[in-house]
């Protein structure tokens, strides 16, 4: 069963923007690219650098630490499907935007 968080409407970002959430002890990256929510995990499964604060090139983040850059539709690093970090669907329902998260995207 997935478990829905609610993003509060002033905090969803513009086009071109990001917001970190955190829920529950995890740390989610919401960014917006030109009208397209994408929610990742927001640490990096190279090293843990937070990707929130990364470089948004398209649909690409690059991590700040050292430069791998994830997809943020997948989630898989660019060109390999071997590292990924965990990526959630955004759904906009009446004008609620709510992340959703799977079971297996749930446990540790
Ligand atoms: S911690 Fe992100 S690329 Fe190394």
């Amino acid at each position: 069963m997935s478990r829905r968080i609610a993003v509060p409407a002033l905090q969803v970002p513009t086009p071109g923007n990001r917001i970190l959430l955190v829920d529950e002890g995890s740390s989610i990256a919401l960014f917006n690219v030109d009208g397209q929510l994408y929610a990742i995990d927001d640490s990096c499964p190279h090293q843990g650098a937070s990707l929130c604060s990364g470089r948004l090139e398209g649909q690409v983040i690059r991590c700040c630490a050292h430069g791998l850059r994830f997809d943020l539709a997948s989630g898989y690093l660019l060109n390999s499907t071997r590292l990924r970090v965990a990526s959630y669907p955004v759904e906009v329902i009446d004008g609620q935007t709510f992340i959703v998260f799977f079971p297996e995207e749930c446990t540790p």
